[in-house]
């Protein structure tokens, strides 16, 4: 076991977004850390996830939207010291039906301001053989069928090492690296003892920084629920001012977020006094839940947009409801209240995701308008189409770590308002007609009953 350092205790840490959304038949969504301090590590972090998503891209042919092929990177913070930082890619990609992960873990020193592959944690090529020995062993002591030869071809494959915290080496395998692909995450833990004289001094920081860290306490997922159902339901705290019966009502929303443009946009918006909807993801939440309060305090709505952004038709009902919870448990520890929408990635809701949104006390949010704003580089464009797209009782679907549309805000609110509207969340545009768990909404008209969904829903294949 690992384990992770909480992310928004490291300052100057925001998080990217390389590439999200749907484009040609393809699903792509990765996200990665980025601090202020350390450039070079920013850089190779992404270069690492360029790389991947482009292999992805060649090696993937499109799919039809229902076996569309998904790509999706998620990371954690092995380590944060004055000395080294340690971030954990996790690259998942659907191959031949099935999903597979791999997982690399980069370390920065920040004594010499060098960014190291997992390799540099070892003082060199004997220790490193010396290493693939003892990793074999283990391997052949648990018995468990692994194929060794490749280990003793290719140390290379020793592309995530981290620490646990009593100090011993973990060497982490890709799934089908050493085992077969259902096998899963494979690990081996070397001893402290054993493994210390093989440490080159990045690796004698690294362990430092493990040792030093404060334990976080394991949650489980009954935790996560437990700690959010008690807080009271997420609400804006400027909501009930609006009758959208007799006034022009929009819901502007945002999905993704928080990101590098997070700030700048809640800036735009608290000028003009407009209020907006923002599906977070769990993992950016935890990175900088002072952006999720600025929220809060200003009068938007938080929701629920999952933990990773994954396409949820294709996960198992365990999984779904994981990747919802721990979102939901993200956002509760930032804001103190827990959120009643969500809304899923891809637009992939079937039955079995709108029930497990029901049992965690959700209605699910789609949108009429699409601002169709994720490839379009021109603020322009984006504000047009909204603009022009727009009538009352709109849900507008927007993405607020793609920077043209925060650079399309200040238009787009100064022209809707000389249009007469007036920017409220999306409960609000029910008002007394309170939305319920599991239902589904798409515009201010009003609501679809989750008994009505078929087993599949045509989800983005509606019109
Ligand atoms: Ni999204």
């Amino acid at each position: 076991m690992i384990n992770y350092v909480d992310p928004s205790a490291v300052s100057g840490l925001t998080t990217r977004t390389l590439s999200s959304g749907e484009r040609g038949g393809r699903r792509a969504h990765a996200a990665y850390p980025a601090v202020t301090g350390a450039p070079r590590l920013t850089d190779r972090l992404r270069d690492t996830v360029e790389d991947e998503l482009r292999r992805f891209t060649w090696r993937e042919a499109p799919g039809d939207t229902t076996t569309a092929p998904e790509f999706n990177v998620d990371w954690l913070l092995a380590a944060a010291s004055e000395e080294v930082l340690g971030v954990r890619l996790r690259i998942g990609r659907s191959m031949d039906a099935g999903w597979r992960e791999s997982r690399t873990t980069l370390w920065y020193d920040r004594t010499d301001r060098r960014v190291l592959g997992s390799a540099g944690l070892i003082r060199d090529d004997a220790a490193m053989s010396t290493l693939v020995g003892l990793v074999e062993n283990e391997m052949t002591r648990r018995g468990t069928p692994v194929r060794l030869d490749p280990l003793r071809l290719d140390p290379r494959m020793f592309d995530s090492l981290v620490f646990n915290p009593r100090g011993d080496l973990v060497v982490e395998f890709d799934d089908g690296q050493v085992a077969s692909r259902s096998t899963g995450r494979v690990a081996v833990a070397v001893p402290s003892a054993v493994s210390g004289p093989l440490l080159s001094p990045t690796g004698l920081r690294a362990r430092r920084a493990v040792a030093s860290a404060p334990r976080p306490s394991g949650t489980s997922q009954r935790d996560m629920l437990a700690a959010s159902t008690d807080k009271p339901p997420a609400r804006s705290s400027r909501a009930g001012g609006v009758d959208c019966a007799r006034a022009r009502c929009v819901a502007l929303t945002y999905n993704d977020g928080p990101g590098p443009d997070t700030g700048r946009l809640l800036d735009v918006l608290g000028r003009h006094g407009a209020r907006a909807t923002f599906f977070s993801l769990g993992s950016g939440a935890s990175a900088r839940p002072d952006l999720l309060r600025r929220m809060r305090d200003e009068g938007h709505l938080v929701a629920n947009h999952t933990w990773s952004h994954r396409d949820l038709t294709t996960l198992t009902t365990l999984m779904v409801t994981s990747q919802l919870n721990r979102a939901q448990h993200a956002i509760a520890q930032a804001i103190g209240q827990a959120p009643t929408l969500m809304r899923p990635p891809y637009d992939g809701l079937d039955g079995r995701v709108a029930g497990a949104a029901a049992g965690l006390g959700m209605a699910v949010v789609r949108w009429n308008v699409d601002a169709d704003d994720r490839g379009e580089p021109d603020p322009r464009v984006i504000a047009d189409r909204v603009v022009t797209r727009t009538g009352p009782g709109s849900i507008v679907l927007m993405h607020d770590v793609h920077g043209a549309t925060v650079d399309a805000a200040p238009e787009i609110v100064r022209r809707l308002a000389e249009a007469g509207y007036t920017f409220v969340t999306v409960p609000e545009l029910y008002g007394p007609r309170a939305m319920r768990p599991g239902w589904i909404y798409d515009s201010g008209a009003g609501a679809e009953s989750p008994e009505r969904l078929p087993a599949s829903y045509p989800g983005a294949m509606r019109p």
